[in-house]
């Protein structure tokens, strides 16, 4: 290879000149995934927990500092008892699969949503892998499990109140603060596999001025080409937070 080329990943990742600080992805899909080849729901799950590791590697090439994932909802629980075992069963092995890994390439993991109702087999595992990686600074992944926008919002108001907040001194900065995501920047850019154009009750508060971004591809099927698309997407993005264009 002459090396005015390049190797094809070193050009096309010299193209990104404005990497989100915070991408969040709503990992949606699978079961249509496994629908497509016939192929029963949990299959599709698995097949979406083997295309994480491609994400994550994609993610660290590209320079993403914080990746937040949503993998399973508050309102998920609604799903059939097999379903739902099969993803709680799914992520235990994950984390026995993968945590070491993960843990060598500095890569920090954090839980974010309700701990209660997850299971001691799998709170023990995500307690094990927050512990472990604590002081990983190459890549933050924030894995919203049992998480749902508004019960965030909900536990960030009991705090305030359990503390004896009053009124006057509640602000935005308070509520921010007590959310599951405090001290990490608000989602620049939000990403939905599998066409859907809404937010099913993923960071409501935080993602407020985040850019969105739909793919119709799968989550299984989206890998290193289709993030690296959809941050080209970004950077093409004017954000105005509420002002005028700049130069107006
Ligand atoms: C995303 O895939 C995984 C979870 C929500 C846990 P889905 O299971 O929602 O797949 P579809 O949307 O039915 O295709
Ligand atoms: C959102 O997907 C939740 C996750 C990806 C974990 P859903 O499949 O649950 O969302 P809806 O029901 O289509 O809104
Ligand atoms: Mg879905």
């Amino acid at each position: 290879m002459s090396g005015a080329e390049g190797s094809s990943s070193a050009r096309r990742s010299a193209e990104l000149v404005r990497v989100p600080e915070h991408v969040a992805i709503i990992m949606d899909g699978n079961g249509r995934w496994a629908q497509a080849r016939g192929m029963a729901r949990p299959a599709g799950h698995r097949a979406g927990t083997e295309n994480l590791r491609n994400v994550l590697e994609a993610a660290g090439e590209f320079g993403i500092p914080i990746l937040t994932l949503y993998a399973f909802s508050t309102e998920n629980w609604s799903r059939p008892e097999a379903e739902v075992r099969a993803l709680l069963a799914l992520a235990q092995r994950v984390i026995d699969r993968e945590l070491n890994e993960l843990h060598s390439r500095g890569v920090r993991i954090r839980h974010i949503g309700r701990r209660e109702g997850v299971g001691d087999a799998l709170l023990q595992r995500i307690e094990r892998a927050e512990e472990l990686t604590r002081d990983n600074s190459a890549l933050t992944v924030n894995i919203a499990f049992n998480y749902g926008g508004r019960a965030d919002i909900v536990d960030a108001v009991r705090a305030l109140v359990r503390e004896g907040m009053s009124p006057e001194d509640i602000d935005e900065a308070a509520i921010s603060a007590r959310l599951s995501t405090a001290g990490l920047p608000d989602p620049d850019l939000v990403i939905r596999t599998a066409g859907e154009m809404r937010l099913s009750n993923f960071l409501i508060w935080q993602a407020a001025y985040a850019e969105y971004y739909s793919t119709a591809t799968f989550w299984p099927d989206f890998g290193r080409e289709e993030l690296y698309k959809a941050l080209l997407a970004f950077q093409e993005r004017k954000r105005r937070f509420g002002g005028l264009p700049s130069g107006a």
